[in-house]
């Protein structure tokens, strides 16, 4: 039983995952959402960028939980002025609320995707307005004392929250929206020569970069990028993994001001003596390395131990 369901759930995503028939609406929707962001301040607090963790996972906690709550109140049942009845109505009426800030948070999260994702992301969406839609329905109906009609709408919200999360959890699970991209990346624990990304083959060398240049290079397969700063007496050499937390963006094409590395997708902001992420949409600070100069070949090597997802890494 459980192949042929996983082989038709595969199927039905596929669909979803191939077709560009809502993508000009995704698409508008996705530049709507985007405009705010501009705002660096609202983005970080979107973003989770404070928390270190994507906040739209923790943000639908609040409406999903008063809503389950209600369909447990509502299997229990009760007449229109009984406590089940009305603390259903009570708990409905908290998922609205609190669905606003979890429909933000997404939106933010959803304005970053491209392709599938953003489909997927889309219908994800949409389903969650009907099923908000549903819920409001219902809270309406119990006001004017139609409990009945609450209870079927309300059954109709929950059923459609179920879809909807589906497609959260693929996004999440399957595509790795939100997911720290270089989480299963790792570059060598022993100093090791880098290559540069022209040919391949050939060792960079100190005289090879240019100050306050970020620089893409190789060490065993990984991209980093390494970068050299400081004045004339005191020059610094610092590495970081070059694909950028967030989604992905090759930090080497960013730009280096005050310390830091701006990716150049969308402008996640990371400090390059440490890593650190000072501005979102990134929540995960950049990997960095230790890097140095031997007879004159950049070398670099994984600054703290390996984590545990880290012990089969992808190169
Ligand atoms: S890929 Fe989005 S900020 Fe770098």
């Amino acid at each position: 039983m459980t192949a042929p369901a996983n082989r038709l759930l595969d199927r039905l995503i596929a669909r979803v995952e191939n077709s560009d028939r809502f993508d000009r609406i995704a698409d508008a929707a996705a530049d709507l959402a985007a405009k705010p962001l501009a705002f660096r301040p609202l983005r970080n607090v979107l973003s989770g960028t404070a928390g270190g963790h994507p906040l739209h996972p923790a943000m639908v906690l609040a409406p999903m939980g008063s809503w389950l709550a209600a369909s447990y109140l509502d299997v229990l049942g009760g007449k229109t002025d009984s406590a089940n009845s009305v603390a259903a109505q009570r708990l409905i009426a908290a998922g609205l609320v609190t669905a606003a800030p979890a429909a933000l948070t997404g939106a933010s999260d959803w304005s970053y995707t491209t392709g599938a994702e953003r489909r997927v992301g889309f219908a994800h969406a949409v389903g969650n307005w009907l099923a908000i839609g549903l819920y409001a329905g219902s809270w309406s109906a119990r006001r004017q004392g139609h409990l009945t009609t609450g209870k079927y709408l309300a059954a109709g919200g929950a059923a459609l929250l179920g879809v909807t999360g589906w497609l959260g959890g693929h996004l999440a699970y399957a595509r790795g929206v939100g997911v720290d991209t270089t989480a299963f990346q790792v570059a060598p624990d022993e100093w090791t020569e880098v290559i540069g990304a022209g040919d391949g083959n050939s060792v960079v060398n100190i005289a090879d970069l240019v100050l306050d240049q970020p620089t893409l290079v190789h060490a065993d397969g990984v991209p980093v990028m390494v970068v050299l700063i400081g004045g004339a007496d005191e020059r610094q050499l610092l590495a970081l993994a070059d694909r950028c937390t967030h989604r992905g963006g090759p930090l080497h094409e960013g730009s280096y001001e005050d310390g830091c590395i701006v990716c150049p997708w969308h402008e996640s902001r990371f400090r390059v003596s440490d890593g650190q992420v000072l501005t979102g949409p990134a929540t995960r600070s950049q990997p960095t390395y230790e890097a140095r100069a031997r007879y004159g070949a950049v070398q670099v090597r994984r600054t703290g131990e390996t984590g545990s997802l880290r012990t089969n890494p992808v190169h």
